[in-house]
C-alpha cells in the first residue's frame, strides 16, 4: 500500500473521487501478484482467472521481464522511430521467427485497439477500397475505427455516426460470406475465438471460406489475435490451428508481459505505405520492446502454449463435470474458456470472488476464465472446486 493511502477504504475513496466512472469496480484493492495468484490490500489471496483481461499470460512478477524492464529503463527508455534502435531490431527478429514467414513486417503501437485501427488503415491504403466486413459479436476495440468493426450496440450506440462502409456478417455462417466479401471489400476482420463476444471459437469451415473468398476477390484478411495470441489457445497463435495465414495480424495484450504494447504484423502484399500516413510517438519504444523480448522468451522457454493446452483441457473437463441445470454450455480453446449460463453471470462472478477466484464476464451470461498460462494443475483444481460451488 502506498505511504499516503493507508487503508483499503482510503484507496477506494481516492479512486472514486477521481475515476472516469467508465469501469464497474469489484470492491477489492489488488496490490501484488505472483504467478497466477494475486493478493488484495487485506492480504487475501485469489487465483487470477481475469489475467489482466489477457495481458498476463506469463503470470505476475516474472523476474526475467522485471529485470529486462529495469535494465532498459536505466539504459534508454524512449527512442522514437525517427531513429533505429537495438531493442526494436531484436524484437522484429523475434516476431519474424515465431510468425509465419510471410508476416515479416511490423508496426509497433501501444494497445489492441490501436493495432486494429492501423490494420484497417493499412487495408484501405493497400487496396484503395473502403469496405470493411467484420463478424457479428466480434470485438476489436473502442477507438472510432476499431469500434466500427466491433459489433456490440452497447459499445457503439452512443457514438455514431461511426466510420462509413463497415458491415457485419453472422459469425460461423460461411454461406453468408459470399455476398459480404466483394470486389469493393478492403478487408474482412475476424477473431478466431471471439473473446468478449462470449468465448466462441470459429469453425474451420468459416475461417477457411473467409480466407478463400478474400484471396479470390482481392480483399485482405485481418485476423485479430489481440486476445488469442502468445500461447493463450494452446498454440503460440490461433492461426496455427486453423492453417490459415492472414495478410494482417493484430497483436497486443500479452506481447510485452503486461507493459502496454500492440503490434501489426503484415505481409508484402500490403505494398509500400506512404511515409507518415500512420505513426505513434510511443510505438516501438525500447522499454516496451525489451519487455516484449523477455516476455516472448519466457513464453517459449516455459512452453506456456503447452500448459495452456493441458490446463485448458483440465479446466474444461472439470467445468463440464459440474453438470448443473444452470449451465447452457462450456466452450473454449486452450485457456480461453467460457461457461454460458442460463442466467446473468454477475452472481456467479461474485460468488467465485468470495471464494478466492477472480473470473471475467463475456457478455451478460458467460463466465470467462482467462488465467495466466503459468497456472498449475492444483490451482485449476481449486478453480473447478470454486466453480462447482458457484455454478452448481
Ligand atoms: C480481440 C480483441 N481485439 C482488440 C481489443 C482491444 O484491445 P485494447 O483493450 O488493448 O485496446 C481487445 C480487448 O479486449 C480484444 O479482445
Amino acid at each position: 500500500m502506498s505511504a499516503t493511502l493507508r487503508s483499503t477504504a482510503d484507496v477506494i475513496a481516492a479512486e472514486e473521487a477521481h475515476t472516469s466512472g467508465l469501469y464497474t469496480k469489484r470492491g477489492i484493492v489488488l496490490v501484488r501478484g505472483d504467478g497466477a495468484t494475486v493478493y488484495d490490500s487485506e492480504g487475501r489471496e485469489y487465483i487470477d482467472c481475469v489475467g489482466g483481461q489477457g495481458m498476463a499470460n506469463i503470470g505476475h512478477g516474472n523476474a526475467a521481464v522485471a529485470d529486462a524492464i529495469a535494465q532498459q529503463a536505466r539504459t534508454l527508455a524512449s527512442c522514437t522511430e525517427l531513429f533505429y534502435n537495438d531493442r526494436r531490431a531484436e524484437l522484429y527478429d523475434v516476431l519474424a521467427r515465431i510468425l509465419p514467414p510471410s508476416l515479416d513486417r511490423f508496426f509497433l503501437c501501444n494497445s489492441g485497439t490501436e493495432a486494429v485501427e492501423g490494420a484497417l488503415k493499412f487495408a484501405r491504403a493497400a487496396t484503395t477500397r473502403t469496405g470493411i466486413v467484420a463478424a457479428m459479436r466480434g470485438f476489436h476495440g473502442k477507438t472510432m475505427g476499431a469500434l466500427s468493426a466491433t459489433w456490440g450496440p452497447e459499445y457503439r450506440d452512443l457514438f455514431g455516426p461511426l466510420v462509413p462502409d463497415f458491415s457485419h456478417v453472422p459469425f460461423n455462417k460461411p454461406e453468408a460470406l459470399d455476398a459480404a466479401i466483394t470486389d469493393r471489400t478492403a478487408a474482412f476482420i475476424v477473431e478466431l475465438v471471439q473473446g468478449e463476444g462470449g468465448v466462441r471459437p470459429a469453425t474451420h469451415e468459416f475461417a477457411e471460406e473467409a480466407a478463400r473468398l478474400c484471396a479470390e476477390r482481392g480483399a485482405l484478411l485481418i485476423v485479430d489475435e489481440v486476445q488469442t495470441g502468445f500461447g493463450r489457445t494452446g498454440t503460440l497463435f490461433a492461426i496455427e490451428q486453423y492453417g490459415i495465414v492472414p495478410d494482417i495480424l493484430c497483436l497486443a495484450k500479452s506481447i510485452a508481459g503486461g507493459m502496454p504494447m500492440g503490434a501489426i504484423a503484415f505481409s508484402r502484399k500490403i505494398g509500400d505505405l506512404a511515409k507518415r500516413s500512420h505513426s505513434t510517438t510511443f510505438g516501438g519504444n525500447p522499454l516496451a520492446c525489451a519487455a516484449a523480448i523477455a516476455a516472448i522468451g519466457e513464453i517459449l522457454r516455459q512452453d506456456l502454449a503447452r500448459n495452456a493446452r493441458d490446463r485448458g483441457a483440465q479446466l474444461q473437463d472439470g467445468l463440464r463435470a459440474i453438470g448443473s441445470d444452470r449451465i447452457r454450455e462450456v466452450r473454449g480453446v486452450g485457456l480461453l474458456v467460457g461457461v454460458e449460463l442460463k442466467e446473468n453471470a454477475a452472481g456467479a462472478l461474485r460468488a467465485l470472488q468470495d471464494d478466492g477466484v477472480l473470473a471475467l464476464g463475456a457478455g451478460p451470461t458467460v463466465v470467462r476464465y482467462l488465467p495466466p498460462l503459468v497456472i498449475t494443475d492444483r490451482q485449476i483444481d481449486r478453480v473447478i472446486a470454486a466453480s462447482t460451488k458457484a455454478l452448481g
